[in-house]
C-alpha cells in the first residue's frame, strides 16, 4: 500500500497488487462539479463505452452528476430497484443481457455507483462479462467507502446463503467522494462506522484512540473527519488485502465480529438488523470470547462497547433474544468454517488479532448465554 497525499481536501492511496494495483481517491472529489469530476474520472476509462450500474435511490441523487462528467462516449445506464434482495442471479443476468443488447464489447468499462449491493453485483458482472472487463467503484455509503469497494470481493446471493456466488476481481479505481455521505440515512451511516471501528481493533490502535476522541466530529459528519476515517480504514484494508488477496489466511481478520454477526443477521431474518449493526453486536461477542480465550483485557472490551454505543450502534440484541444453540448452528453454516471447525477472529489486545480454530465449545456457549439478551 502506498499513501500519496494530494490537495488537502483529497488524498490518494494505492492498493499494491502488482498488475492489479489501483488507486483509491478519497475526499471532496467534486462529484457536483462536472469539470473537476471529469478530470478525475476520464483518464481512468480506456475505451469508448461505459455502463453505469446504480439503483433508483442513488440515481435520483447522483446519476446526473456522474453522467455530466463522462463526456462524449457511449454511456448506458442500468438502474436496479433498491435493496439486498436484488443482489441475485436474476439481476446479474438482466444486466448481462442489457450490456449485450446495447452491444458493449470487451473494452467497455462498468461503473458501480452505489453502496455495497450495487458494488458487489456490478463487480461480479465485470468479472464475468466477456471474461472480464474494467470496472470503477464509486461507493456512496460509508460501508462501501471503507470496506466493500476495496479488496476485490464481488458476489451475488443464493437462496441458500449470502455471497455464495462470486469472484475475486479488483476494480481499476475506487472514487470515494465524502460529500455523497451527507444524504446517507443515519442508521446506514452508523452501520458503516461499525466497520470503521473494526479496523481500530484489528490493525490500528492509534486509530481506535482517535475514534474515541472524535465522536462529536463523526456525528456531525465533518468532511475532515470523514476523509481521515476513510483513508485510515482503507489503509488498513489495503495492507491486509495486499498480503493475502484471496483469503488463504490472514485476510480472514477482516471478519472480526462477523461470524457472530452473520449468524445474528440470518436468525433474526435479513433486514431486521443492518449488516453493520449485526457486526457491532458480533464484535462485542468476539471481544468477550477473546477475554476468556485470549487474555484480551476486560477493560478494552468495555472500551469497544462504549465506543460503539457512542457512535449510535447496538451492542446487545435488546429485546430480540436469540437461542444459543440456534446461533451455534447458524455459525456452523457460515463460510468461515474450516473442516467442520468453527473459526473465530480473536483479539489479544486492541490492534492485535489472530484467527483461531480451537475455541472451546463450552466457553463459546457461556459467552452466547451471557450476550444473547
Ligand atoms: P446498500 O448498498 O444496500 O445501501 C444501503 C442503502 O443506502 C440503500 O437503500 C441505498 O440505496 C442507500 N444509499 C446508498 N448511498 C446513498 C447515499 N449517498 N445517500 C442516500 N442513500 C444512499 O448497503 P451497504 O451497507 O452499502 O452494502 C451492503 C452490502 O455490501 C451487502 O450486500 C454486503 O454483503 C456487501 N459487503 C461486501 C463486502 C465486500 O468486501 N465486497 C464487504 C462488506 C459488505
Ligand atoms: N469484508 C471482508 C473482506 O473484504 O475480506
Amino acid at each position: 500500500m502506498t499513501a500519496g497525499v494530494g490537495e488537502s481536501n483529497r488524498q490518494t492511496l494505492q492498493v499494491d497488487l502488482g498488475e492489479r494495483s489501483y488507486p483509491i481517491h478519497i475526499g471532496n472529489l467534486g462529484i457536483s462539479q462536472p469539470a473537476k469530476f471529469a478530470e478525475l474520472l476520464n483518464p481512468m476509462i480506456a475505451g469508448q463505452q461505459v455502463a453505469v450500474i446504480t439503483n433508483e435511490t442513488i440515481a435520483a441523487l447522483y446519476l446526473d452528476k456522474v453522467l455530466n462528467a463522462l463526456g462524449q462516449r457511449q454511456v448506458d445506464v442500468y438502474q436496479l430497484q433498491d435493496g439486498e434482495a436484488y443482489k441475485n442471479l436474476a439481476s446479474f443476468e438482466a444486466i448481462t443481457t442489457f450490456l449485450l443488447e446495447a452491444r458493449h464489447n470487451r473494452t467497455t468499462c462498468l461503473i458501480a455507483l452505489g453502496g455495497g449491493v450495487v458494488g458487489d453485483l456490478c463487480g461480479f458482472v465485470a468479472a464475468t462479462f466477456q471474461r472480464g472487463v474494467d470496472f470503477i467503484q464509486i461507493p456512496t455509503t460509508l460501508l462501501a467507502q471503507v470496506d466493500s469497494s476495496v479488496g476485490g470481493k464481488t458476489a451475488v446471493n443464493h437462496p441458500a446463503g449470502k455471497n455464495m456466488i462470486g469472484a475475486f476481481y479488483q476494480p481499476k479505481a475506487v472514487v470515494a467522494d465524502t460529500t455523497v455521505l451527507t444524504t446517507l440515512p443515519p442508521r446506514e451511516y452508523a452501520a458503516g462506522l461499525a466497520e470503521v471501528v473494526k479496523y481500530g481493533v484489528i490493525d490500528d490502535v492509534d486509530f481506535f484512540h482517535w475514534l474515541e476522541e472524535s465522536v462529536a466530529a463523526l456525528h456531525s459528519r465533518s468532511e475532515e473527519a470523514l476523509q481521515q476515517v476513510i483513508f485510515r480504514s482503507c489503509a488498513s484494508k489495503a495492507k491486509v488485502v495486499r498480503d493475502d488477496e484471496r483469503e488463504s489466511g490472514r485476510r480472514a481478520i477482516l471478519n472480526f465480529g462477523h461470524t457472530f454477526g452473520h449468524a445474528i443477521e440470518k436468525l433474526a431474518g435479513y433486514g431486521e438488523w443492518l449488516h453493520g449493526e449485526a457486526v457491532a453486536i458480533g464484535m462485542v461477542m468476539a471481544a468477550e470470547l477473546s477475554v476468556r480465550h485470549s487474555g484480551f483485557p476486560q477493560s478494552d472490551a468495555q472500551r469497544l462497547r462504549a465506543l460503539l454505543k457512542a457512535l449510535g450502534l447496538p451492542v446487545t440484541l435488546g429485546g430480540h433474544r436469540l437461542e444459543t444453540e440456534a446461533m451455534i448452528e447458524a455459525m456452523g453454516l457460515d463460510k468461515k468454517v474450516n473442516d467442520g471447525q468453527l473459526r473465530f477472529v480473536l483479539a489479544r489486545q486492541l490492534g492485535d488479532v489472530y484467527v483461531s480454530d480451537d475455541v472451546n465449545a463450552q466457553v463459546l456457549r457461556e459467552v452466547l448465554d451471557m450476550q444473547l439478551w
